[in-house]
């Protein structure tokens, strides 16, 4: 599948942000737990150099937990400090403040000697769209307040949200768009559903999902379609089957059936499954 996609906006947004990254200590990094690679976008690592960096696995609700584990281990192996956390209930958030003041232990021991006490770290969220960072702002602030300027390129002050004495988060969380150059990632991407559905070619997607669940989840069709076949096309027709999706004339409606898996994938209705895994628990 060819996934054509050319987001606007970028080079300002960028801009943007690297202005904001000056007035940080830490960068709070989305990432969805369902893919953690294919979710970030590597500029930020040159973006972010020098910042105290965190790695928040959002959305693990949804993802796999042998590799959510697994992610966490990968992540922290290279320096980041990680939290699996769900942004839509809250699980997880309790713990970021700790994590905050470890992760800026270093800012908070250079502010000590020179005589600085109690000033708040100042923390910025950024990660792809659609990953989460609203609803994390939310929850985690208790307050609607990230809605405000969410959008690349809207000219805005910078707005503090005071969490507690000893944590300032930016209100407005830097957006970047995912790189993907190489189409699994862009598929990836199309299956956890942050990118624009109106330019996918929905039954191919479907296609590329059925191959996913046959190598990394074979169960799955079998106990909630009753799908034995090897085929991938004929699998699909199955779902159209177990979920009465006809056309007109009697013909299976394949497009209906297609959004059906993929939604149900996207909303955690097949279970719990992450689309990548980190390279030392790969088979
Ligand atoms: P963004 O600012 O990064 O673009 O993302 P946003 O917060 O708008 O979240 C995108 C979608 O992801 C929202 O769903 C949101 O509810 C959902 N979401 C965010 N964090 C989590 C999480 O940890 N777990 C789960 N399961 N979902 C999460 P939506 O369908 O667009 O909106 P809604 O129907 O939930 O209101």
């Amino acid at each position: 599948m060819n996934i054509q996609w050319y987001p606007g906006h970028m080079t300002k947004a960028k801009r943007a942000m690297k202005e904001d990254i000056k007035l940080i200590d830490l960068i709070i990094e989305l990432v969805d737990a369902r893919v953690p690679l294919s979710s970030r976008n590597p500029d930020i690592d040159d973006l972010g150099a020098g910042k105290a960096r965190m790695v928040l696995l959002n959305k693990s609700d949804l993802a796999d937990e042998r590799y959510n584990n697994a992610w966490t281990e990968y992540f922290e192996a290279q320096g980041f400090h990680v939290v699996k956390v769900n942004s839509k209930s809250g699980s997880g958030l309790k713990q970021i403040n700790g994590v905050v003041q470890e992760a800026c232990k270093e800012k908070i021991e250079r502010d000590r000697r020179r005589g600085i006490l109690n000033r708040p770290v100042r923390a910025m969220v950024v990660g792809i769209p659609n990953v989460g960072k609203s609803t994390f702002i939310n929850s985690f602030a208790g307050k609607a307040c990230a809605k405000t300027g969410n959008k690349p390129g809207v000219t805005k002050g910078n707005q503090w949200i005071r969490l507690n004495k000893s944590l300032e988060l930016l209100d407005t969380p830097g957006i970047l768009w995912p790189r993907f150059e190489d189409q699994q990632v862009g598929i990836r991407l199309a299956l956890i559903g942050s990118i624009n559905d109106q330019i996918l070619n929905k039954d191919e997607l479907a296609i590329e999902l059925i191959r996913f669940l046959k190598r990394d989840y074979p169960n799955v069709l079998k106990e909630r379609f009753g799908i034995e076949t090897e085929d991938e096309y004929q699998i699909l027709k199955e779902v159209a089957k177990a979920r009465a999706c006809l056309q007109k004339g009697g013909e299976y409606d394949l497009i209906k059936a297609s959004n059906i898996l993929i939604d149900d994938y996207r909303n955690g209705k097949l279970g719990r499954m992450t689309l990548e895994f980190p390279i030392k628990t790969a088979e």
